[in-house]
């Protein structure tokens, strides 16, 4: 079975999150954040399951999300005719701004060679920094170990900013209390998000997005989705699993994983053979939500592709009948 990828899978993974979040999209602001994300991974693993691929989802939500897994580690999808890929997804990234009907509730999939992304199962945090390629040649590992004033500075300087310049994207998380006073005494601006550090790591690789750096703790599936996302425009990641509980600690210990080891972009996903596509949900600072209407939803999806670096932005109509009105309770 081919791993190679001639076929721009972007598109077709584009689907599938243009599809989960037309489902996801009648749920903002009802508050039911397992119903939405249930639905939204039904309507997402359907179109999946008829992508011309061999996939297998290499790290799934459970470590988190064990109630709203469908889409879990080792699940195949794809029509297993085409290549062999590693698959990440998050049908609903950022399910509670969703139920509260906040900014920035985003779907994505993104894919890499099979092989190619790090197995972190069954690991459920990770400490994770992003930055734009212009600071990416200026940082290595240390700089997510470093203390933050350290790391600030470097990146400032090879952003030709002073500090005071930089704005740092963190969750807002009591386990960030003391970075996110580290980081203000160093003088730099926090921009504080109540969710979804996948948007932020594309806004912080993405220059002129207001955002400089993304730095925390997040979910590690969410920290390969963005690895992906940002080998394919090109800034760096660094992430260390940073577990948030004993029994966490030791099943990432069971299963052979180091908690000190930094691992850099291409650590996490070898290959930049990478495809990713996310589609907003509700309106944000990275994609326009989607908007329903009598004759159907329009949706904006943003479409990374490692190899050629090609970056779409797509908005896209969808007639009525691909609209769901009908699965609005779990029944
Ligand atoms: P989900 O919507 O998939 O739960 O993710 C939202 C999110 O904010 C992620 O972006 C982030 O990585 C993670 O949750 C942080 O986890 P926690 O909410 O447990 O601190």
């Amino acid at each position: 079975m081919s791993t190679h990828t001639e076929r721009n899978l972007g598109l077709s993974i584009m689907r599938a999150t243009e599809a989960a979040a037309l489902v996801a999209g009648r749920w903002a602001g009802r508050g039911d954040l397992l119903a939405a994300d249930l639905w939204a991974a039904r309507a997402m693993q359907k179109v999946l399951n008829s992508v011309d691929m061999n996939g297998l989802i290499v790290i799934g939500e459970e470590p988190r999300h064990a109630e709203h897994s469908l889409l879990t580690t080792g699940t195949t999808i794809g029509d297993g005719l085409g290549p062999q890929m590693d698959v990440v997804v998050d049908a609903v990234e950022g399910v509670r701004l969703l139920g509260e009907g906040l900014p920035d509730a985003v779907s994505v999939v993104a894919l890499a060679p099979r092989g190619a992304m790090r197995s972190l199962a069954p690991s459920a945090y990770m400490e994770k920094l992003v930055v734009s390629a212009e600071a990416a040649a200026a940082i290595g590992p240390e700089a997510l170990t470093a203390p933050p004033l350290w790391t600030l500075g470097v990146v400032a300087r090879a952003m030709r900013k002073s500090v005071e310049d930089l704005t740092i994207l963190v969750l807002k998380r009591p386990r960030h209390e003391a970075l996110i006073e580290e980081i203000r005494s160093a003088g730099a601006r926090v921009l504080l998000r109540p969710e979804g550090d996948v948007v932020g790591a594309l806004l912080a690789a993405m220059p002129g997005n207001g955002v400089d750096l993304l730095m925390g703790t997040g979910g590690t599936t969410e920290g390969v989705v963005a690895a992906c996302a940002v080998k394919a425009i090109g800034g760096a990641i660094f992430g260390r699993l940073n577990p948030q509980s004993e029994d966490e600690r030791r099943e990432i210990l069971e299963a052979g994983l180091d908690t000190k080891k930094v691992f850099s972009s291409d650590e996490l996903v070898s290959s930049d053979d990478v495809f990713f596509a996310a589609t907003g949900i509700t309106d944000g600072l990275l994609l326009r939500g989607v908007h329903y209407h009598g004759n159907g939803a329009t949706t904006n999806s943003l479409v990374l592709r490692g190899k050629s670096g090609v970056r779409r932005q797509v908005y896209t109509d969808h007639p009525p009948d691909q609209n769901p009105r009908g699965e609005l309770t779990t029944q």
